[in-house]
């Protein structure tokens, strides 16, 4: 049996972050998703956070206006955000947990704790038209509680494993690499899409790739630092190349 597609959404999240240091227009997030597309992304992640840090309102606007592919809007589930999203029509929206004082999104969605807030969010955004991803541990729990809100895709998040395998913590690498195969199997049993993201790089896109279930990987931070020494498209080219060694793999 041959496995589905595997596709690459860019996060041009950080490239907002380098320009909104000077205030100005430059770098603009949406140049890079023009140039991610024409590298051979099938798609774009944005993350537009309740403090703007990185993302703005007019970001968003200008990146669904701009692109050929899916735009994919992360954010949190707040009534704000519902509105924006509503009006931006994305092509998917994608839950995440969000703290004021984190640097990035640490852990997924409170799946189980926040069920009685997110079903009817979940549901709602689903009767406007928009594809609903839940952004969540790689845990039986949450895809269980995922499948009760009735969201068609979960994006497990990686970025324990892949925090494991940065300082050389192997023995809980690969206990965290489990638990991410563990979950795109059952996830994907379950009928949910099943995506994956956070903290991935060349090494670790190439490895997640060889699970079947997963459809598509959401990719930023590395990208953009990648990007300073051999340039955003040749980053997104050789990441491509990682994902379909990895893919090559899959049993
Ligand atoms: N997926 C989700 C849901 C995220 O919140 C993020 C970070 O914004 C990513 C993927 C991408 O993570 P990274 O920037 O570490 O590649």
């Amino acid at each position: 049996m041959t496995s589905p597609p595997l596709r690459l959404g860019v996060n041009v999240d950080h490239v907002a972050t380098v320009r909104n240091a000077r205030g100005g227009p430059r770098p603009d997030p949406v140049r890079a998703a023009l140039l991610a597309i024409e590298a051979g992304a099938d798609g774009v992640t944005a993350h537009l956070r309740e403090d703007r840090r990185h993302i703005n309102d007019a970001d968003m606007a200008r990146l669904k206006a701009a692109i050929s592919k899916p735009l994919n809007f992360e954010m949190a589930a707040t009534e704000q955000m519902l509105d924006i999203a509503v009006a931006t029509a994305p092509h998917a929206v994608c839950l995440v947990p969000e703290k004021r004082t984190e640097r990035t999104t640490e852990g997924g969605l409170d799946v189980v704790g926040q069920h009685d807030y997110l079903l009817p969010y979940v549901d709602q955004l689903t009767r406007e038209g928009v594809r609903v991803s839940l952004f969540i541990e790689p845990s039986t729990e949450a895809i269980d509680a995922a499948v009760l809100m009735k969201a068609p895709v979960v994006e497990l998040h990686t970025g324990a494993w892949c925090h494991a395998v940065e300082v050389g913590d192997m023995a809980r690498a690969e206990a965290e690499f489990a638990r991410v195969a563990q979950a795109a199997a059952y996830g994907a049993a379950l009928g949910l899409e099943i995506h994956a993201g956070h903290g991935l790089d060349y090494e670790t896109a190439r490895r997640v790739s060889a699970l079947p279930q997963i459809v598509e990987l959401n990719i930023g931070h590395f990208l953009v630092g990648e990007a300073i020494f051999v340039g955003l498209g040749e980053a997104i080219r050789r990441m491509r190349e990682a994902m379909e060694q990895g893919r090559a793999q899959a049993f």
